[in-house]
């Protein structure tokens, strides 16, 4: 029978919250405009600004992870759905926008004009090149069907004269061949008439328009898939599409998972990021045994959607792993990023997980709420909300694809809730306002970028009266 119960009762580890700390004030030259938030997201892929979208699916499919990418972060789609399902997703993430789009989406000559008009409205697309044994003969605009009988086929009403560019054709080259020629879409064929791309120019106004968004080396916005690193197949499925696969794991540091990750990383090429953890002895353990690991997610039960805590009593807050991952990550001499995942309401707790080691912060509150994220607007006393729920749920449970989630740590008991957050208008306008004060906090820390906070902050510990101090206080707010 092991002996020393109360000693290690009494000698428990301190685990602290956001709310325990802020950051004391620093010498300052630097002012909030001047600070630089571009980060590492893995040991490959830099990120503009250090914000990620959880993969829940309240929060995070196309439309999140095309608006969030655009702003300078990274979408993860969430695994609630069939594979093919959630490889689609990604490949109209991947179409949204690029300089050459290469999975063009193309008719045949015979085919029925209806077809192709549904093809366009499925892709949301407004142009076809038509192909015929693989070479480019024309291409079907909206212009071309707008008032042609929906039951002749493409080859009579597609326009046949094709203005097309080289293989080798640049950004520059483009627009002055669609100005010249006042086309907005532009095929890029070989000298043998094979089409090879597709160039359009709301793709090219678009790089113009987001100048910090997340691209690839195709120019096409970035995207991330979470996956149970059991399911080898979805890994699979999605590798050859997305950046990074994220491991979607409440409790990772389980001799189950680092074995099916070990084998996971070998058959793969994206990046891949394991968690979730929090503790020094799960990052000695997933860094020492999992080759080319990209990144960590970090933070146990700290979710504003969690019950994990409650119902388990177990749980590593955000903050707190977040510096003992990256405490135990300088100890091996490992640069790999952190991301700082659940917990995080504003700015200054997203600074917090910063300044602890973290390289980016993940939310699922802060963008469930926006018109991108599924799920329609709720309107409850002449207030605008929007559905949000944990992926431990019962209802996301329901959907059999998040059983395993939280199937681990307590079979058949829900780990998460479900509720509405407040409609907080589209991702562009959160991430700008978020940004901001993100900005601020930097500046009061006196830090130019996110290594400089790193060595620079100094953290304060909030007394329970400090914490009643440090809101507004003694003034009645508008509807209290
Ligand atoms: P926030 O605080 O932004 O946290 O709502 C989002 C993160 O919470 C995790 N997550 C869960 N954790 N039960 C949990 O214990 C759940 O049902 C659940 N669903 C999501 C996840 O890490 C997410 O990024």
């Amino acid at each position: 029978m092991p002996t020393n119960f109360y000693k290690r009762l009494v000698g428990a580890k301190e685990v602290y919250t956001f709310r325990d700390f802020i950051l004391l004030p620093g010498k300052s030259d630097i002012e909030p405009g001047s600070v630089t938030l571009s980060t590492n997201f893995t040991t490959n892929l830099k990120l503009k600004l250090p914000i990620v979208s959880s993969p829940m699916d309240t929060v995070t499919e196309a439309d999140m992870a095309i608006s969030i990418a655009r702003q300078g972060g990274i979408g993860i789609i969430h695994r609630n759905m069939a594979i093919d399902d959630q490889v689609e997703i990604v490949k109209r993430v991947k179409r949204a926008e690029s300089f050459i789009i290469r999975d063009v989406i193309t008719v045949e000559t015979h085919e029925k004009l209806k077809a192709a008009m549904d093809l366009m409205k499925e892709h949301h697309i407004s142009g076809l090149p038509v192909l015929q044994k693989g070479r480019l003969v024309g291409i079907l605009t909206k212009r071309d069907v707008t008032f042609a009988d929906q039951r002749s086929i493409v080859s009579k009403v597609m326009t046949r004269d094709v203005v097309t560019a080289g293989p080798d054709v640049n950004i520059s080259g483009a627009m002055k061949i669609m100005h010249k020629h006042r086309v907005e879409k532009l095929p890029v064929v070989k000298k043998d008439g094979h089409l090879i791309g597709l160039i359009t120019i709301k793709d090219i106004y678009s790089r113009e328009k987001y100048s910090l968004a997340s691209r690839d080396e195709e120019g096409r916005l970035m995207v991330g898939a979470s996956i149970s690193p059991t399911d080898l197949e979805r890994a699979k499925a999605l590798d050859n599409h997305v950046d990074v696969i994220i491991s979607d794991v409440a409790h990772f540091h389980n001799e189950n998972l680092i074995k099916a990750s070990k084998k996971l990383v070998k058959q793969i090429s994206a990046d891949y990021v394991i968690g979730s953890i929090g503790t020094r002895e799960a990052t000695e353990d997933c860094v020492t045994r999992i080759d080319n690991v990209s990144g960590i997610r970090a933070g146990v039960g700290s979710g504003s959607i969690c019950i994990t805590s409650e119902v388990t009593r177990s749980g590593a807050p955000t903050l707190f792993a977040v510096s003992e991952i990256s405490d135990t990550l300088q100890k091996y001499g490992l640069k790999i990023p952190i991301i700082g995942d659940g917990g995080i309401r504003s700015p200054g707790d997203a600074a917090l997980a910063i300044a602890a080691g973290a390289s980016t912060v993940m939310m699922g509150n802060v963008f469930a709420g926006c018109s991108e994220s599924p799920g329609s607007l709720i309107k409850i006393g002449g207030k605008h909300y929007k559905p949000y729920r944990g992926m431990g749920s019962d209802a996301a449970r329901e959907k059999m694809f998040a059983r395993d989630r939280y199937g681990q740590p307590s079979k058949g008991i829900a780990e998460g809730v479900e509720g509405v957050v407040p409609y907080r208008g589209d991702v562009q306008a959160v991430v700008t306002e978020f940004v901001a004060g993100l900005r601020a906090s930097f500046g009061y820390s006196g830090a130019a970028n996110i290594k400089d906070l790193w060595s620079k902050a100094a953290f304060g510990a909030v007394s329970s009266a400090g914490s009643d101090e440090l809101r507004p206080h003694d003034i009645i707010l508008p509807g209290e």
